[in-house]
């Protein structure tokens, strides 16, 4: 897969070396009213890592990616991507910049095509060639989508969509994605095809920080991983370490 990115200015070159951080969260708290959900968490993402964000429902996972893309508006804490400061600009900022969210959920358009789909991924690239080959590179990425270009979205299974839904993020040719919760409600063999491309995505030289509740899958593709518990960071390590604490065993992979 080509990761060409012709129409983006170099960033600050500090940021720009491989294995500096691309993302840096800093005391990030969010507040729903009264409710606490992220209690002043830090984490960051250094260029080419894939990192998991693991933890329980209601642990605060969503709304940590949803924050990143200013969906969510911080209580307090800093989030700078590339070096530059987020919270001092708006959701289709961010991903002008090169940060893609595949939601939980999917959120695929049921009556349109797959074709559909993914070109409405493009929109920030209009040139025909740049859309054709992302088009391409999604076809490698998922044989299943480019064996379905004609079908409408809604017929999908829903490993499909999944890969439909990371397909769509892809066009967008992002350097980092935000995956929230790629394997939820999937089968297990697609569910591992999915980490296979994500797997290869990061092989492309895209960034990834990917949520999931599937501790085992998230961090034998990830290589460090952090997880929450009820708002606060309860352990972060690399995927060796987190396999092998008792903690993360006992309640994230029911050893
Ligand atoms: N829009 C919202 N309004 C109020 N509370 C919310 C909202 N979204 C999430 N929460 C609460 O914030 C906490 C974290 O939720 P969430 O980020 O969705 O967790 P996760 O993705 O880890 O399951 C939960 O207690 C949840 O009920
Ligand atoms: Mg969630």
């Amino acid at each position: 897969m080509r990761t060409r990115h012709p129409h983006r200015a170099p960033p600050d070159v500090r940021f720009s070396e491989p294995g500096s951080p691309l993302l840096a969260v800093e005391n990030l708290e969010v507040r729903y009213g009264g409710i606490r959900a992220l209690k002043g968490i830090s984490l960051h993402v250094c260029r080419g890592e894939v990192v998991a964000l693991i933890g329980s429902n209601g642990a605060g996972k969503t709304t940590t990616l949803r924050t990143l893309v200013r969906l969510v508006q911080p209580a307090a804490g800093t989030l700078r991507y590339a070096g530059e400061e987020l919270t001092t600009i708006g959701t289709e900022q961010v991903i002008e910049r090169g940060v893609s969210l595949v939601p939980e959920g999917r959120a695929i358009f049921p009556n349109l095509t797959v074709r559909e789909n993914l070109e409405l991924g493009a929109f920030l690239h209009r040139d025909k060639t740049t859309i054709a080959e992302s088009l391409h590179d999604v076809e490698q990425l998922f044989p299943r989508l480019g064996e379905r270009m004609a079908q409408e979205g809604g017929t999908l299974s829903g490993g499909e969509q999944q890969m439909l839904a990371i397909g769509r993020a892809m066009m967008g040719r992002p350097s980092l994605l935000l995956l929230d919760e790629p394997s939820l409600g999937i089968a297990p063999k697609l569910a591992r095809q999915i980490f296979e491309a994500i797997r290869a995505i990061a092989a492309a030289g895209v960034t990834v920080l990917v949520v999931e509740q599937n501790t085992r899958l998230a961090l034998e593709v990830a290589s460090r991983g952090y997880v929450l518990r009820t708002g606060e960071i309860a352990r972060e390590g690399s995927s060796k370490e987190l396999l092998a604490d008792p903690m993360v065993r006992e309640a994230y992979l029911g050893a």
